[in-house]
């Protein structure tokens, strides 16, 4: 539990190897050469009064208020901009200072109101704050002038009003949107008394480009930007940190309480992963956990027919574990499975993990990431030896050129996009390959060098055309290759990409980017210095996805672009535990730690920690399941925290399987697509009412902490554990630290790591043990963890998903910055403001052939199925391609995509189906049966109360 005041050292920390010493009110203090008087001050326990600077923004010594005197200098510069100098003496305090102080406080009062009492920043405003430090005690001004007083308020976004008459115009706000998020939304309008902040044009936050980060919010030292919870609710009395349960950025937050109830999410100064910033979902939309349709009481029932009905936690998990052992003595030991989810801690995966492999006697335990960064795994592991991304978040700001490949950071990964605007602002040069134009393109001060716009699919015929130029330009850092890779690897893989069929001029008609462009960006990449490469599921949801894995590290490694900062191989993890629960064994071939189950020697290891004989063989990938499943020979399913049914690709194919196993067990917040075909349900816990791990795309592993009880009772590792008692494989954890303590004993990566260490450290990157001790920012640095680096040959196989007279048009898709993947819980929030329904993205050529205007319904059949969304007409995809977003189920995206997945690792092909797209009146036939089957189940849900209390 934590003091919900922050210390603010006014400006932002500086890092340079010379130091410089000075004397402050006789005090003397040693800092970094650039560090401010007003940070020397404050870390010598001297504080000096400021409005307009904190450490989280540079300094723009606006307010005046922090002028200090400084021995030899003439007049009283401002503190906040003026840089710390060797001998430098210092005076903080004396009454020309005081006086002329107080006079500024008193400009600012008179036009200030004052409410302090009802304000809901009484208590923390730094206004309210810095006139009791300068002692004001009289406003001789008056408020009958001109002021601003009666300014009107913007209420237009849901999480935050905008109270103009309380603004000081000290411009935080301006430049936490600049510097800190990069959205460059707001400006100071007008002159002297004049000025003022606005949104854009003098439009609402609403209507401007905000994108609701808070960042300004957080920003405000007055109650001008507040939280609307906080007007609502008053100030918290304390704060605990946690980890964010959204994406794979893994933002650190305060979550300020009052008792069990949250008041506000404060991102984290301390954070590492964010530094203090964060996104809208994070820091807003955190509703879902007390929405309504949260199911918070046990269920059963054993038809999907039959009414839902309210039992026990005893009488649930007791018919659960009586089903699942009805079923294995009837079908077979592998007629069970489970699958983990990247949505829950690493101690809750871990566990599910071992109740199917040691419990159920199986390995038929899957996790989603089998449908979006299962190829990275296989791919990374192949040619540098390790699953999982190369750097930190950090890193970036050493970056020369940011190579960002199938990703879209600023919807997908929004904390992670700001800092690498930052650095693109800085001058860093930037390459983007993806079929669509995204934001980062071209968004305020940022240009990319190279927008390579191919078509989807064509992921490989590109990285083997990029290498082409690399390899027959001279451009490969031969040194690097020489000492670190293996060399008849290199060699086959040279002769292989130098071959004229893998040239730019060969691709481009495979590709659509013109030669000169790839040429163009090859060398920028090979030559710019550091060269960094991230990439999303653009490079992995394909056919081939892991293909594509390998040529991204093959091309890391001929640059000489893997082992130190600011360059790297970095998957951009789409859900906030994807990296975790991958770590944690959740695959069917694999130990926590990657180790394969057919190793002896790590099953004997595992087999002595859990006292029984342990399977050799590999289970069930998901879609094994589902082919099982269709067969008659799966027929029951244990499903924490993922929802299947929405998720992944073929929905009727799907939908079928679940509909042909006789229990599945559900574990969730809310009844969703698979709940629909479930017979038990089991209330989960959100993330605020749980402790454990989560490690995100950085190999970060950080706490989440309980904020409040289990709304159902249980947290979702005490459930898995009562599952598993019930069905006769004892576990007897009373924490989720225990867990831990038991990974680290069975996993070289995570020797070092426990809860007590990561409170000590903040967060952990693995590996962490003897050698690493606090963890490891940068892998692979003066050798791979495969010992060499292998390069491996990447043939372009076009997929078997091919345009054609019916259906001429690529389908890909995509997420949004304000929903998340099944929309689950962004979808119950006010998050709905920007983003109530996915719409199909249409160049205008294309839609100008079909008839289609904007907002028509247009139908998308495929040969998997078909549904019908309204349509955007937008240049931002090219002709031949059409987009669309799969946060709402009625949209039924997945009803169109195919079966056809990763050639390695069955990841599906979510980014290539061919489809026709036409205008139409109508829902199809999938959403008529669709909303038939949603409204027949929510009926027998009714008679159950089974809801969250308000
Ligand atoms: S919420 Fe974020 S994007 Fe919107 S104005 Fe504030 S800082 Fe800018
Ligand atoms: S809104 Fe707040 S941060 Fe922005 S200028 Fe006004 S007082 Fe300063
Ligand atoms: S960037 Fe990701 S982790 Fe950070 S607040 Fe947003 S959703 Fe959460
Ligand atoms: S805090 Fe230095 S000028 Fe405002």
């Amino acid at each position: 539990m934590q003091s919900i005041v922050e210390h603010d050292l006014g400006t932002p920390q500086r890092f340079s190897e010379k130091t410089v010493t000075l004397t402050i009110d006789g005090r003397e203090v040693t800092v970094p050469e650039g560090t401010s008087v007003m940070r020397a001050a404050a870390l010598s326990d001297v504080k000096i009064p400021k409005l307009c600077a904190t450490d989280q923004l540079e300094a723009f010594g606006s307010c005046r208020l922090c002028l200090v005197q400084i021995e030899g200098m003439k007049g009283l510069p401002a503190s906040c901009t003026t840089p710390a100098a060797q001998g430098m003496k210092v005076t903080t305090q004396n009454k020309q200072i005081a006086d002329i102080r107080r006079g500024v406080m008193e400009l600012y009062i008179s036009d200030h109101p004052l409410d302090c009492l009802t304000c809901p920043a009484n208590g923390h405003c730094e206004l309210q704050d810095m006139a009791g430090v300068v002692g004001l005690r009289e406003v001789r001004y008056g408020y009958e002038g001109a002021n601003h007083l009666s300014a009107e308020k913007d209420t237009s976004n849901p999480y935050f009003t905008f109270d103009a008459s309380k603004c000081i115009v000290c411009s935080r706000c301006v430049r936490a949107c600049d510097e800190q998020q990069g959205t460059f939304a707001l400006t100071i309008q007008g002159r002297g008394f004049d000025s003022t902040v606005s949104a854009s044009q003098n439009v609402s936050f609403m209507d401007s480009e905000c994108v609701s980060c808070g960042a300004c919010v957080q920003a405000c030292p007055t109650a001008t930007l507040s939280e609307k919870t906080l007007i609502a609710k008053g100030q918290a009395e304390h704060s605990v940190v946690t980890t964010c349960a959204y994406c794979g950025v893994g933002c650190s937050f305060r979550a300020e309480m009052q008792g069990e109830e949250v008041v506000r999410m404060v991102p984290n100064k301390d954070g590492h992963a964010n530094h203090g910033h964060s996104c809208v979902k994070g820091r807003f939309a955190i509703g879902y956990a007390t929405h309504s349709d949260r199911i918070v009481k046990p269920m059963i029932r054993s038809k999907i027919s039959d009414p839902w009905r309210e039992v026990s936690w005893e009488e649930a998990i007791g018919y659960a574990a009586s089903e699942l052992k009805r079923i294995q003595a009837k079908y077979g030991r592998d007629s069970i499975g489970g699958i983990t989810s990247s949505r829950c801690t690493n101690e809750e995966t871990y566990l599910v993990q071992k109740l199917v492999r040691a419990g159920f006697g199986n390995n038929n335990v899957d996790t989603c990431a089998r449908v979006c960064h299962s190829p990275t795994g296989y791919g990374l592991k192949n040619t540098i030896g390790e699953s999982a991304g190369t750097q930190n978040f950090d890193s970036v700001m050493h970056a020369d050129v940011i190579f960002v490949i199938g990703a879209n950071p600023t919807d997908g990964h929004p904390v992670f996009a700001s800092q690498m605007k930052r650095r693109l602002r800085q001058g860093a040069k930037l390459i983007v390959a993806d079929p669509r134009r995204i934001d980062l393109v071209r968004t305020p001060h940022i240009a990319a060098e190279q927008h390579l716009k191919l078509r989807p699919g064509t992921n490989v015929a590109l990285i083997n055309s990029l290498a082409h130029v690399v390899v027959t330009e001279g451009l490969v850092k031969e040194d690097f290759v020489r000492e670190r890779c293996e060399m008849p690897s290199f060699e086959k893989w040279r002769n292989f990409v130098a071959q004229e069929k893998n040239s730019p001029e060969a691709m481009e008609a495979v590709t659509g980017v013109p030669a000169a462009n790839v040429r163009a960006a090859a060398r920028l990449y090979a030559t710019a210095g550091n060269g960094a490469i991230y990439y999303g599921l653009g490079v992995t949801e394909h056919s081939q996805g892991s293909t594509m894995v390998m040529g991204i590290a093959n091309l890391a490694m001929a640059t000489g672009n893997v082992g130190r900062e600011g360059v790297g191989i970095n998957p951009l993890r789409g859900q906030n535990n994807v990296q975790g629960s991958c770590d944690m064994g959740s695959f069917p071939h694999e130990f926590p730690g990657y180790r394969h189950v057919s190793d002896d020697s790590v099953r004997k290891m595992f087999e002595d920690a859990w006292g029984l004989k342990l399977l050799s063989e590999p289970g069930l990938r998901i879609p094994n399941m589902f082919e099982a499943a269709l067969d008659g020979e799966f027929k029951a399913l244990y499903i924490e925290g993922e929802d299947i049914a929405q998720s992944d690709p073929n929905t009727q194919h799907v939908t079928a399987a679940l509909t042909s196993i006789e229990c599945i067990i559900v574990q969730d917040l809310f009844l969703n697509e698979s709940a629909k075909f479930a017979h038990v349900f089991l209330p989960g816990s959100s993330f605020l009412e749980k402790d454990g791990t989560f490690t995100n795309a950085e190999r970060r592993i950080s706490r989440v902490r309980k904020v409040m009880q289990p709304k159902s009772g249980y947290a979702d590792w005490e459930i898995t554990q009562l599952l598993s008692n019930a069905i006769g494989f004892p576990m007897n954890y009373s924490h989720p630290s225990e867990i831990m303590d038991e990974i680290a004993r069975l996993t070289p990566t995570f020797t070092g790591v426990s809860f007590a260490r990561i409170d000590e450290l903040g967060s952990i990157q693995w590996p962490c043990n003897a050698a690493h001790p606090d963890g490891t920012p940068t892998m692979h640095v003066g050798e791979f963890v495969r010992g060499k680096g292998k390069f491996l040959v990447t043939e372009y196989v076009p997929t078997s998903e091919k345009v054609n007279a019916r259906y001429p048009l690529i389908l890909t898709t995509g997420r949004i910055l304000s929903q998340y993947n099944v929309g689950a819980q962004t979808r119950r929030t006010e998050n709905n403001r920007w983003h109530d329904e996915d719409r199909l993205e249409i160049h205008p050529h294309d839609a100008e052939e079909r008839g289609i205007n904007e907002g028509d319904w247009v139908g998308i059949a495929s040969r998997a199925g078909d549904t019908v969304l309204r349509a955007r007409v937008t240049e931002r995809v090219q002709p031949g391609v059409v987009y669309t977003t799969f946060h709402f189920p009625e949209s039924g995206a997945n009803v169109i995509t195919t079966e056809n997945s990763d050639w390695a690792t069955n990841c599906p092909e979510y980014k290539v189906t061919a489809v026709q797209a036409t205008r139409v009146s109508q829902p199809s036939e999938w959403q008529k049966r669709f909303r038939e089957f949603t409204d027949e189940q929510e009926s027998l849900l009714k008679s159950a109360d089974v809801f969250v209390a308000k």
